[in-house]
């Protein structure tokens, strides 16, 4: 009995371990953004994810784009001033980036978006409504969820489509 307790003490010490070894490696994003306050001010996501209309990505919101609002104070949210620090520090806000393909996959989002008239939400769910970054992603974006869209879709299925 008792080396089975033993056993099971040290299985849960390292079971515990484990749990917080993953949670430590969480992405947490340098300011607690809000999307869905901003969608309330009417702020479009064109505003801080500027490329998708003309490029294949959408990119990160620059610093310059949050300080034309929050050059001066406009809320008591302890995160607001991290804005003006990182302005002045210069280098931009380091986000982490959540969706990313390997280099050997060819994805626009002009394509989809602007030719295919897709909207945001149907690849990246409601994200316009989150309160918090999200710590995961929330869609993952695996060659077969590419390739199940593109044969409802009737799109290109041509391994050198998406890959290059
Ligand atoms: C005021 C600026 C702002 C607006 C407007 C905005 N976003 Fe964002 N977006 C951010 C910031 C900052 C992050 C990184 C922090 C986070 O995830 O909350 C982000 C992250 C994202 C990501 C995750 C990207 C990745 O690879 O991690 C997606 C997808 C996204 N936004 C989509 C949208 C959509 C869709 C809209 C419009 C409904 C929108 N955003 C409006 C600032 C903005
Ligand atoms: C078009 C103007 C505009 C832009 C651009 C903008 N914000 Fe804001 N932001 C606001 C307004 C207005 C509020 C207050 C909203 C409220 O209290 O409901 C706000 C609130 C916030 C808050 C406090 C959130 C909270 O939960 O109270 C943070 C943090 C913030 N913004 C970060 C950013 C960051 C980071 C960027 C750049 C990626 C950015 N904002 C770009 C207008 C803007
Ligand atoms: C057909 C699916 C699809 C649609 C529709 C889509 N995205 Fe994406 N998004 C992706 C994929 C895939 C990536 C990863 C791209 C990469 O690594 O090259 C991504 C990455 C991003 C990123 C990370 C930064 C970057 O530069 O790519 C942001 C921000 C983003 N998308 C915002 C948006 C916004 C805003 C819209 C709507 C205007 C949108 N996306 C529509 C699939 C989609
Ligand atoms: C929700 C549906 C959907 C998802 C998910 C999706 N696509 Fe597409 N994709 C389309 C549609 C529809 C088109 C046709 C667009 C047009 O009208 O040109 C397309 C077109 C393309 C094209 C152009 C193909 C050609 O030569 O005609 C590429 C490349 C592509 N997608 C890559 C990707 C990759 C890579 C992913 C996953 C990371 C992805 N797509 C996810 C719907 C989707
Ligand atoms: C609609 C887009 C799309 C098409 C078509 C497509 N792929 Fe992919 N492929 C992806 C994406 C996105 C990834 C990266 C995500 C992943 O590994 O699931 C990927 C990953 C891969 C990988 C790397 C897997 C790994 O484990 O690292 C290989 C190999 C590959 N694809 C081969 C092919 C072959 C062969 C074909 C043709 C039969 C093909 N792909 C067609 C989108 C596509």
């Amino acid at each position: 009995m008792k080396p089975f307790l033993i056993g099971l003490a040290i299985g849960t010490a390292i079971l515990l371990l484990f749990i917080n070894f993953g949670s430590s490696f969480r992405p947490e994003q340098p300011i607690s953004f809000n999307h869905k306050k901003h969608h309330e001010q009417g702020v479009e996501c064109a505003t801080c994810h500027s490329y998708f209309k003309e490029q294949t990505f959408s990119g990160m919101p620059k610093v310059a784009v949050c300080m034309e609002c929050h050059k001066d104070s406009l809320t008591n949210h302890p995160d607001e001033g991290k804005i003006r620090q990182f302005h002045e520090k210069g280098g931009g806000i380091p986000w982490i980036r959540l969706y990313q393909q390997p280099d050997h996959v060819f994805f626009s989002h002009r394509r989809h978006v602007v030719l295919a008239g897709m909207e945001c939400k149907s690849c990246h769910g409601d994200i316009g409504q989150s309160e918090k970054p999200p710590t995961k992603p929330w869609v993952k974006m695996t060659m077969k969820w590419c390739m199940d869209c593109h044969t409802k879709t009737k799109a290109n299925n041509d391994c050198l489509a998406c890959h290059v």
